[in-house]
């Protein structure tokens, strides 16, 4: 890896990841070649029409997901580690935002965390926006248990075309942060993919891209480095913390 740009010791770091991180975790990216968007339809799956038009196609894709990702025994790999030992030994704040639905993170150790597009091992009622963990399927017939209804039940993940979550706390961190990190994540899908922009319009802090390749904004990025996840993500944390020491 290229020498690395080192921030102050007390830098407050926020650190945006996607579906990269996770890949070789075993679970499928969305835009590469063989990824889920090549395979089934946004339109189809993941949009409140699509859920509203045929609830049960959208629960069978997310059932389909959520089996996958609590049955095969995937585990956090070496890039979900390095970023949980980040935030147990650096001396300023560090924040991931994850725009995945899976659990690799906490599972890893990170505790300051936001799910930006949900959780799939969550389900939320659309009459009375309860949300209960959820582990096996969901159907229409299932009724919530905070209001008695039944139909509302769906996946607690983000669809196209609804607000992401917790964008008022993930702003305030920006604004503040002294270095942020994009990390697997192809740079399509906003409000995330405007997080580079919105650092560089406000002219503080540096930003680092780590992705196997350069992602739709990379000219964004002050500093980038390309290669696997579970290869540059430990290395450039090492760098980070070799030089605290
Ligand atoms: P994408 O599939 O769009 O992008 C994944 C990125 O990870 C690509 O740039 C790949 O080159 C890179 N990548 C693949 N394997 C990698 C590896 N082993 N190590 C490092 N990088 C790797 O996924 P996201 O950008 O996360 O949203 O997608 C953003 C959102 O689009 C998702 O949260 C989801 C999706 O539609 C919703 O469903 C709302």
């Amino acid at each position: 890896m290229k020498p690395i740009q080192q921030p102050a010791s007390d830098a407050r770091i926020v650190i945006l990841t996607g579906a990269g991180i996770s890949q070789e975790s075993g679970l499928e990216t969305f835009r590469d070649p063989d990824g889920i968007w090549s395979k089934v339809r946004i339109e189809d799956v993941a949009t409140p029409e699509a859920f509203a038009a045929d609830p049960d196609r959208v629960h069978a894709f997310y059932n389909m997901r959520r089996k996958r990702a609590l049955t095969l025994n995937l585990e956090p790999n070496a890039a979900h580690k390095a970023l949980a030992e980040l935030e147990a030994r650096w001396p300023g704040e560090v924040l991931v935002v994850t725009q995945n639905v899976d659990s690799f993170h906490e599972r890893a150790g990170t505790t300051n965390l936001i799910h930006m597009h949900g959780r799939h091992a969550e389900a939320r009622c659309n009459h009375c926006s309860h949300v209960v963990p959820w582990s096996g399927d969901m159907s229409v017939d299932v009724v919530c248990e905070g209001c008695a209804k039944p139909g509302g039940i769906r996946p607690n993940v983000v669809w196209f075309g609804e607000m992401p979550l917790q964008m008022d706390r993930i702003q305030a961190a920006l604004f503040e942060c002294d270095l942020f990190i994009s990390i697997g994540t192809s740079g399509n899908v906003y409000p995330a993919a405007g997080f580079v922009g919105l650092m560089r319009k406000m002219g503080r802090g540096h930003t680092v891209e780590l992705n196997l390749e350069p992602s739709t904004g990379a000219s964004l990025f002050a500093e980038s480095h390309y290669g696997k996840a579970t290869d540059i993500v430990p290395r450039y944390v090492a760098a980070l913390l070799n030089d605290q020491t």
